[in-house]
């Protein structure tokens, strides 16, 4: 048996979960959100990295784990190492699609929608520098974007005006072809971002990290011969276990029997 853990300040990690229990839908997960401490794209970079370090040490004391997903790209564009270094289980990180989406625009003009931290992160620019030099990249960060993820995923209406207001940099340039959704809750939202540029006769491709994500996933389990599970447990965690009614319907939509309160 093998236990996969999802791990995001919020709703973002069900986006991902989404993906891979779809490939992979013989392991146990554990759906990891950090509700008390979100939003993590607010955060200095020191806190952060100490917040996920106690988060992930507190997950390991409770949990068995395999595999970790670090499903936060604000997150694993710090994190990554210092997790490698510390835990004995496998980590997997989402970080921004700089290099499929490279790969994918005709015009070399690619978006890039994600937190204020994320598009900030000299990683996201090393990322670009090594697989996307020939591309000209319009970042865009955004915070309201994130919470607006949250929003939906309670079961809240939506205001999908400022959805257009904070894709303005995106839709005016009208070569972009591709659009990287560079934070986990966006592809959340990917019906509404899609219908923003749409608006003005642009269509760029979304594009989100869950694939390939899920991809490494697949490969992952069967370089580790991990066990499919006979209970196929789906457990979710969370720091702040005061959540909305909407979202715990959302969450036992997906499978998630049991709401369990990780105390940090
Ligand atoms: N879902 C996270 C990401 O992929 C960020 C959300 C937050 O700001 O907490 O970057």
């Amino acid at each position: 048996m093998a236990v996969v853990a999802i791990y995001d300040s919020g709703v973002g990690g069900l986006s991902i979960y989404q993906n891979v229990v779809a490939r992979c839908p013989e392991h146990d997960y554990l759906f990891v959100s950090d509700n008390q401490q979100f939003p993590y794209g607010s955060k200095p970079e020191a806190e952060l990295l100490a917040r996920v370090q106690a988060v992930v040490t507190r997950l390991d004391q409770h949990h068995c784990i395999d595999v970790l997903i670090m499903a936060c790209n604000t997150a694993s564009t710090i994190v990554l190492p210092t997790l490698r270094e510390t835990f004995d289980f496998q980590v997997i990180g989402v970080v921004p699609a700089i290099k499929p989406a490279a790969e994918l625009s005709t015009t070399k003009r690619i978006g890039l929608l994600a937190t204020p931290a994320t598009v900030a992160r000299p990683y996201t620019d090393r990322l670009i520098a090594e697989f996307a030099l020939d591309c000209h990249v319009v970042k865009v960060g955004s915070s309201e974007l994130v919470l607006l993820a949250e929003h939906k995923l309670f079961g809240r209406e939506l205001d999908e005006s400022i959805i257009g207001t904070i894709l303005k940099p995106i839709i005016a340039d009208p070569a972009i072809d591709v659009l990287v959704l560079a934070c986990t809750h966006f592809p959340m939202l990917k019906v509404e971002i899609g219908t923003q540029p749409k608006k003005h006769g642009r269509q760029p491709r979304l594009l989100d990290s869950g694939e390939a994500i899920a991809n490494r996933l697949v490969s992952l389990s069967q370089s580790l011969g991990l066990e499919p599970s006979k209970s196929a447990t789906r457990v979710a965690l969370m720091t702040d276990n005061n959540v909305e009614l909407g979202f715990v319907t959302q969450l036992e939509r997906m499978g998630f029997s049991e709401l369990q309160h990780l105390t940090i």
